[in-house]
Formats: C-alpha cells, sequence, structure tokens
C-alpha cells in the first residue's frame, strides 16, 4: 500500500467544501487515514514550497497557503500517487479535466483547492513533514 499526502488548500476550507472533496476522494476508492485542520505559519509554508523557492509565484503561493487554515490529510492506496494526481487534475482549474477535483472546485492556478505529493520521494517527505507514525491508522 501507498500513501501520499494531500492538502486542502485555504481557498475550498474557506468555502467550507472540505467534505465534498473528501466525498470526490473516497468515492475513487482512496482512504483517508490520517488528517488535521492546521494554520501553516510563514516558516512552515516556505520550507514544504522550498522546491520553488525561484519561482516568481513563491511570495504569492506562501501568503496564499497561508491566508486561513489547511486540512493536511494521508491518502492510502495502491496506485495513490498517481491516482490522486489523477482525480485532482492538473495545476490550472481552467485546464483540467471534467470531473476532476480542481475544474469542479478550482477559482484560479494558485486558488486550485489541492495538493498532492508527484512523486514516492516527495511523498515520503511531504507526509513526514505534517504527521508522526502514531497519527496515521490504516
Ligand atoms: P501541488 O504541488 O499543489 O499539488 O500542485 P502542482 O504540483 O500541480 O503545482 P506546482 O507546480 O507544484 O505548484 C505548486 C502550487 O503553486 C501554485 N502555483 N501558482 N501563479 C502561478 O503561476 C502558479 N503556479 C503554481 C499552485 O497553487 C500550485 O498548486
Ligand atoms: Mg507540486
Amino acid at each position: 500500500m501507498q500513501k501520499t499526502l494531500s492538502i486542502i488548500k485555504p481557498d475550498a476550507v474557506v468555502r467550507n467544501i472540505t467534505g465534498k472533496i473528501n466525498a470526490m476522494i473516497e468515492d475513487a476508492g482512496l482512504r483517508i487515514v490520517a488528517q488535521k485542520r492546521i494554520r501553516l505559519t510563514k516558516e512552515q509554508a516556505q520550507e514544504f514550497y522550498i522546491e520553488h523557492k525561484d519561482k516568481a509565484f513563491y511570495d504569492g503561493l506562501v501568503e496564499y497557503m497561508t491566508s486561513a487554515p489547511v486540512v493536511v490529510q494521508v491518502l492510502q492506496g495502491e496506485n495513490v500517487i498517481e491516482d490522486y494526481r489523477k482525480i485532482m487534475g492538473v495545476t490550472n482549474p481552467a485546464a483540467a479535466e471534467e470531473g476532476t477535483i480542481r475544474r469542479t472546485f478550482g477559482e484560479s492556478i494558485t486558488h486550485n483547492s489541492v495538493h498532492g505529493s508527484d512523486s514516492p520521494e516527495s511523498a515520503a517527505r511531504e507526509v513526514a513533514f505534517f504527521f508522526n507514525k502514531l497519527e496515521i491508522f490504516e
């Protein structure tokens, strides 16, 4: 079984649609094995998105991700990293496939409702960033 890190981002938390997103995750057969609502600090957001630190959108992304609480969660499934990226849709909601979370709920390329790890390496780093083993129940 594989695990991935999902974040329900501020735009979705503010609109009170975390349950609708969780329903899409569960309807797709993925299992939420850990979940908590937190407010990222600026330092945490900067560190989490460190791979993007030289991009033009980095400062805006950090500001956005700290603007309201988020729901961080660990998802489990046989091929969950790839499966969740498919269910999320591509970064820009306008370009995402019909029926994906971002196409359904995303507001813009930054306010795109969800995050999902993009590789086994990033999943391992990102799950450990927010959760310890005692917080994950399979
Ligand atoms: P994520 O990491 O959140 O799952 O999204 P992703 O892989 O599809 O996108 P990535 O390239 O890793 O970018 C991380 C997040 O930064 C914001 N972004 N804004 N204004 C822009 O051009 C821009 N590009 C990316 C999005 O919130 C994106 O999810
Ligand atoms: Mg990414």
